[in-house]
């Protein structure tokens, strides 16, 4: 099994491997204080993994309560908090039992949320069955949910107790959203990891499943990194968003219909790279570098929008800061930095007068 410490204002570990799932019960047992747990998770990870995690628990003397709600990115709202906000006080869960998030970011996002507010804080345990959400959403304490006015716009920093990654789970996602999650891989690859990048340029959608428990461990070491230098993202863990602003503006503008996440963000790496290339920062190989490892991962590489219609959805961004904007950009594949930017300067390094 590999393992990842993360020392943030908890410590925990973060554990990779095949078949972890089955293991779920002897895990935790040593990190809870009650045997009373609640598990949280969407119908469609419910039927596929469920019963392997409630036995589990139960073989291991644990009194088990489970809330199953619609897949989707819907059901990370306020309605669907307060829902589980009242299971969790139907099945009386109090402050020394815990709560499991097993599921996708959506699952990982709104339990982690609850966990931070019911009762002012309850222990929560991340169990990812997404790529997106084993390399990137369940590890560094970040949980939301999604208001009208914008995604994420309410939320807390609060750290898991463990997070079990089941390798074998990833085997049952559909191709699009393995996919979806390569772009945060391939993001991981261009900000830190020149060795993680070639691994990944040399493999393409069906050989990568030969590297995969490799690839996730070294996802999650990075985040880890990142996140002990700076939990609460006051800086440096800002380079996680590469690619994320232009991305998030191609959501937006499509009002979160037409593109994935990942889709969304491998053609906002792709556009900030071209428009540092222009700026002076980067190269024409790394840009055709990065383009050919997104093609690799059956990912979009442009867009067909005007830039000019997405630079409000930019500026709308989480990372701006009142009359600034933070972008990441790459100067060399495994080498990134955060410029900040009078929004003015940003219109020309778009290349819109
Ligand atoms: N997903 C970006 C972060 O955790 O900071």
């Amino acid at each position: 099994m590999l393992k990842v410490n993360v020392k943030a204002s908890e410590s925990y570990d973060i554990l990779i491997e095949s078949g972890l799932l089955a293991k779920t019960g002897e895990i935790i047992n040593s990190l809870v204080k009650s045997k009373r747990i609640a598990i949280v998770t969407d119908d469609i990870v419910d039927v596929l993994y469920g019963d392997v995690v409630v036995e589990s628990l139960k073989c291991n003397g644990f009194d088990v309560c489970k809330y199953v709600f619609p897949n989707g990115e819907h059901s990370k709202c306020s309605d669907n908090l307060n829902n589980i906000y009242d299971f969790l006080c139907e099945n009386s869960i109090t402050r020394t039992d815990s709560i499991i998030a097993l599921g996708g970011g959506v699952v990982g996002d709104i339990t982690g949320y609850a966990s931070a507010t019911y009762l002012r804080g309850v222990d929560y345990i991340q169990i990812p069955t997404t790529l997106l959400a084993q390399v990137d959403s369940s590890v560094g304490g970040k949980t939301a949910i999604d208001i009208p006015a914008g995604k994420n716009l309410v939320g807390a920093f609060k750290q898991p107790k463990c997070v079990i990654c089941d390798i074998d789970t990833l085997k049952t996602l559909k191709r699009e959203t393995f996919s979806d999650g390569m772009a945060e891989v391939i993001k991981y690859g261009m900000i830190r990891q020149k060795e993680l990048f070639d691994i990944l340029a040399s493999h393409n959608m069906d050989t990568i499943w030969e590297v995969i428990q490799d690839v996730v461990f070294r996802c999650v070491s990075i985040k880890r990194d990142v996140v002990q230098n700076d939990e609460f993202d006051k800086g440096e863990r800002m380079i996680l968003n590469f690619g994320h602003t232009l991305g998030h503006a191609v959501e937006g503008y499509h009002h979160y219909e037409t593109y994935t996440h990942g889709s969304a963000v491998a053609i906002g790496m792709c556009l900030i790279t071209e428009k540092a290339l222009a700026y002076g920062i980067g190269s024409q190989s790394m840009l055709n570098n990065l383009i050919e490892c997104i093609k690799n991962y059956e990912l979009p590489t442009s867009v067909p929008v005007q830039l000019k219609d997405l630079i409000p959805f930019c500026l709308a961004d989480k990372k701006r800061e009142s009359n600034n904007i933070n972008i990441i950009l790459c100067e060399d594949i495994g080498k990134c930095m955060v410029k900040k930017m009078p929004i003015t300067d940003f219109y020309s390094f778009m290349g819109i007068s």
